[in-house]
């Protein structure tokens, strides 16, 4: 969700303007997601290395991430929606903690579009993660090194149980990964708008639904 803060700057208003009408983007997508019948979507909202912003910044966004927890519940709960957090508890503040935890807790029943927020989510740290969980699992010998394949690194990640996304849509235009599902990504068709993600709408995302349904897909294969 890419852009915020250009969308803001460009209307000479301050980054969190552009942070909060970027919160209220999330509601018309989840939704449309929703409604299509889509299995999941994953929606980065802060990365590791996105503490290095400002303390005022930051704490903006922590305080968004609670709001929107509370006042989206009865959406989650209208369409059927699961929630889903990816990324390291650690560095969370506890309101966001609890919010993550109770909003996970209460929709875990849910069985329609699983939406998963990637909160202090970065690629590598997930892997890191993944890799000293199966280097305990070796050393206690639950685990032979010669077991440990594909299906053992993925079922380690924190998507576990998560399908690989098909599509990636990166708002703002940037052509970069910015440590995002570097595993899962794999094969994932890319799709990137200079649309910034306040202005993201439910227009663009069918844009770039069309553009996938346009795409190839080889695997590696060939047609
Ligand atoms: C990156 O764009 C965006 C973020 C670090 C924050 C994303 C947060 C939201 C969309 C709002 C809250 C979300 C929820 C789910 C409540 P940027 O702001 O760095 O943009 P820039 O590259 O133009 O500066």
């Amino acid at each position: 969700m890419d852009g915020n803060g250009r969308w803001a700057q460009a209307r000479g208003r301050d980054r969190s303007y552009g942070h909060k009408a970027g919160a209220e983007v999330v509601r018309p997508v989840v939704t449309e997601c929703s409604n299509l019948g889509l299995e999941a979507l994953t929606l980065y909202a802060f990365s590791t290395e996105n503490w290095t912003r400002s303390n005022e910044e930051v704490s903006t966004l922590m305080d968004l991430y609670v709001m929107y927890l509370e006042s989206e519940r009865q959406l989650f709960f209208d369409n059927n929606v699961r929630f889903n957090q990816i990324g390291r508890r650690d560095g969370l503040p506890p309101e966001v903690l609890d919010a993550l935890d109770r909003m996970k807790e209460d929709t875990a029943k849910h069985d329609g579009l699983t939406m998963t927020l990637a909160l202090n989510y970065g690629s590598r740290a997930e892997i890191t993660d993944a890799v000293r969980a199966i280097a305990r699992k070796t050393a206690e010998g639950a685990l032979a090194p010669g077991q440990i394949d594909e299906q053992t690194i993925a079922s380690h990640l924190y998507t576990a149980g998560l399908p690989d996304p098909d599509l990636l849509i990166r708002t703002a235009g940037e052509m970069r990964l910015s440590n995002y599902l570097l595993w899962q990504l794999s094969y994932a068709e890319f799709y990137v708008t200079d649309v910034c993600w306040p202005e993201f709408t439910v227009e663009e995302l069918h844009k770039a639904l069309s553009a996938f349904k346009g795409r190839t897909r080889r695997f590696g294969g060939v047609v």
